[in-house]
């Protein structure tokens, strides 16, 4: 079975949702409190022991690439100073670990994530939506990978959620269960309301066997006419072993506003240095 050495990170797409924060500032480094949230998606990928990124990336993105660059300046003049420079680690990856490609066009998921397949291979790999932001430990891809050397194939991430929320999501058609361990029989993206095979989402962490990326290639478009990564996936179901895997943590959508602002206020409570302060404004807060 060959390791996952390499992760997809789609970059590309506008964040009009957070507009005016998103009209020069990629959301993917937008923070949750001091750490971009691109950051923890690399974090995780680093703990997992995947060791090339992959950023498909658009015009305006830019600023990514700086993020995971060399400082100087920056490096040089805290160096001089004897400031701990342990808070950049994992921002600079090894020469050539850190790899960007160019999606042209907004044409949907599953196009982004074929724009990386010259750099992908023949190898399995892994896709992280930096906007889903897993916080556990073991990191949630690292319970995946765990799950993929028991099981091979491809594994997606599986999460409940309300069934009226489904019409957001691709979501998992579930065959037997065992333990966290779910068989995938098929997919389906973004259902309409009250048709969902079940209320159980894909919340944006995969490991996918290098096939997909020959399925994509004539993928016809889907769901809100955008080509999808979903659909390509159930193409696979039968033909390779599929399965989705329960995390054991905590995910917060930070596509939308209201899980952003979430994950901030819960690592902000938990934070060693500002935490008990922070507690405290909260209490004062909802009391006013
Ligand atoms: C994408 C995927 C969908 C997945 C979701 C997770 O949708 O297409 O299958 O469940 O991310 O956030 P999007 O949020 O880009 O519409």
């Amino acid at each position: 079975m060959k390791p996952i050495r390499k992760a997809v990170f789609p970059v590309a797409g506008m964040g009009t949702r957070f507009l005016p924060a998103t009209k020069v500032m990629p959301k993917e480094l937008f923070p949750v409190v001091d750490r971009p949230l691109l950051q923890y998606a690399v974090d995780e990928a680093l703990e997992a022991g995947i060791e090339q990124m992959i950023f498909v990336t658009g015009r305006g993105k830019g600023m990514i690439e700086d993020h995971f660059d060399m400082a100087y300046e920056l490096e040089h003049t805290m160096a001089e100073r004897s400031k701990d420079r342990s808070v950049l680690e994992g921002t600079r990856l090894r020469p050539g670990d850190c790899v960007f490609v160019r999606q042209q066009e907004p044409l949907g998921l599953g196009h982004a994530i074929w724009c990386a397949r010259d750099i992908i291979g023949d190898e399995p790999f892994a896709i992280f939506l930096p906007d889903e932001f897993m916080v556990g430990s073991p990191s949630c891809m690292t319970q995946m990978v765990k799950a993929y050397e028991k099981l091979g194939g491809n594994i997606v991430c599986a999460l409940e959620i309300p069934m009226e929320a489904t019409p957001s999501y691709g979501v998992i058609d579930p065959g037997y269960r065992d333990g966290p361990i779910t068989e995938v029989k098929g997919l389906v993206e973004k259902p309409p309301a009250g048709t969902a095979p079940s209320n159980l989402i894909l919340p944006g962490r995969y490991i996918l066997q290098p096939e997909v990326m020959r399925i994509l290639e004539t993928q016809a478009t889907g769901a809100g006419g955008e080509i999808q990564l979903t659909d390509a996936m159930a193409q696979m179901i039968g033909k390779q072993p599929f399965h989705g895997m329960t995390f054991d943590g905590k995910r917060y959508d930070c596509g939308s506003k209201a899980g952003f602002v979430e994950a901030n206020l819960a690592l902000a409570l938990a934070h060693p240095e500002i935490g008990a302060a922070m507690r405290a404004t909260a209490e004062k807060l909802l009391a006013e």
